[in-house]
């Protein structure tokens, strides 16, 4: 991560290091805040967002599931959002737009605290390694189940649901691996700390759907439009733990990682060991679209307009 210039907090862009907040903050003490995770390329049309409008959608549905009211439309999100990239110089970076509830009265009720907003952005390299898009990485299942719906709101990304993934890949770091999959509360495969999955088994693309309380991934959407538009059939589905130990490709979406393989599982191998064929084509066409490449997917770029030069 590398640090950039500006920061826009509450419509106004602040000096990186002075984008602070008041420890009384009641989102620092209850996790009363709801965030996206958003990528920026450079693509031959210039800087582009990959699925803005659908990202600045689930901010607002993570929001209302908080009974959060945003004080800005979604057209002023998006702007100080383009403003942000631009005036920090970058062809392309991660974006973290925060909404959270901030210093006011403390205690648990937290409707009479005022809503904040900010939007950073940074350069990122994926995160799990641009090694381990090409060669794929190494997950264990957590101890730690998937939050689920009887406890909070898994479909909304909800900062406090975020120690739920943190406890997991913690563990798994520490036990020697590069990324956890977590079980739903009825032991089903439900995603990995920050991305969802999908398991390929005789030509077929299974993956939970949200009845396994998954959060409704943008990428895991994107990689389903794709992998049927290659022609290959995927299904919704529960899927079985030893499934995943049985199965010929696994890989992982999320805007961090982007396209993922999954090389090996609770230390089987999956499949051959290597990314396998099908988990190949649709990463290709995904990093297509991701980089402005792709005819068909131009659609999924919000390009960011470079500044008027000057007169
Ligand atoms: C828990 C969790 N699941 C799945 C995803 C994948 O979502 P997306 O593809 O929209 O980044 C993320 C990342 O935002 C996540 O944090």
């Amino acid at each position: 991560m590398s640090q950039a210039d500006l920061i826009w907090m509450n419509g106004e862009l602040v000096a990186w290091e002075d984008a602070k907040v008041h420890v009384l903050t009641h989102a620092l003490h209850y996790g009363t805040g709801v965030f996206e995770g958003i990528r920026a390329y450079d693509t031959p049309r210039g800087t582009a967002i990959f699925r803005h409008a659908d990202h600045i959608d689930r901010l607002f549905h993570s929001a209302r599931m908080y009974l959060m009211e945003i004080p800005y439309t979604r057209e002023e999100i998006r702007a100080a959002t383009h403003e942000t990239i631009v005036r920090n110089n970058l062809k392309s970076c991660y974006i973290r737009p925060l909404v959270y509830r901030g210093a006011g009265p403390m205690g648990l009720y937290p409707l009479d605290c005022p809503i904040d907003v900010m939007i950073a952005v940074w350069e990122w390299a994926p995160y799990l390694g641009e090694e381990g898009k090409r060669s794929g990485v190494r997950g264990k299942v957590s101890s730690f189940r998937r939050i689920s719906s009887d406890a909070v709101i898994p479909a909304a990304k909800a900062t406090g649901q975020y120690v739920n993934s943190v406890l997991a890949k913690v563990e798994v770091d520490k036990a020697g691996y590069e990324e956890a999959i977590l079980l739903d509360d009825r032991g089903m495969v439900c995603e990995g700390s920050g991305e969802n999955l999908f398991v390929i088994k005789d030509g077929v693309i299974a993956t939970p759907g949200f009845s396994a309380d998954i959060l409704g991934g943008i990428n895991r959407a994107s990689a389903i439009t794709i992998a049927r538009d290659l022609g290959y059939e995927v299904v919704e589905r529960d899927i079985a733990r030893g499934e995943l130990y049985l199965a010929d490709e696994i890989f992982m979406t999320g805007t961090a990682a982007e396209l993922t393989p999954l090389r090996e599982v609770d230390d089987r191998p999956v499949g051959t060991g290597e990314p396998g064929a099908i988990t190949r084509a649709i990463q290709s066409d995904f990093e297509d679209a991701l980089h402005g490449r792709s005819e068909r997917y131009a659609d999924w770029l919000d390009v960011v307009a470079a500044p008027a030069p000057a007169t």
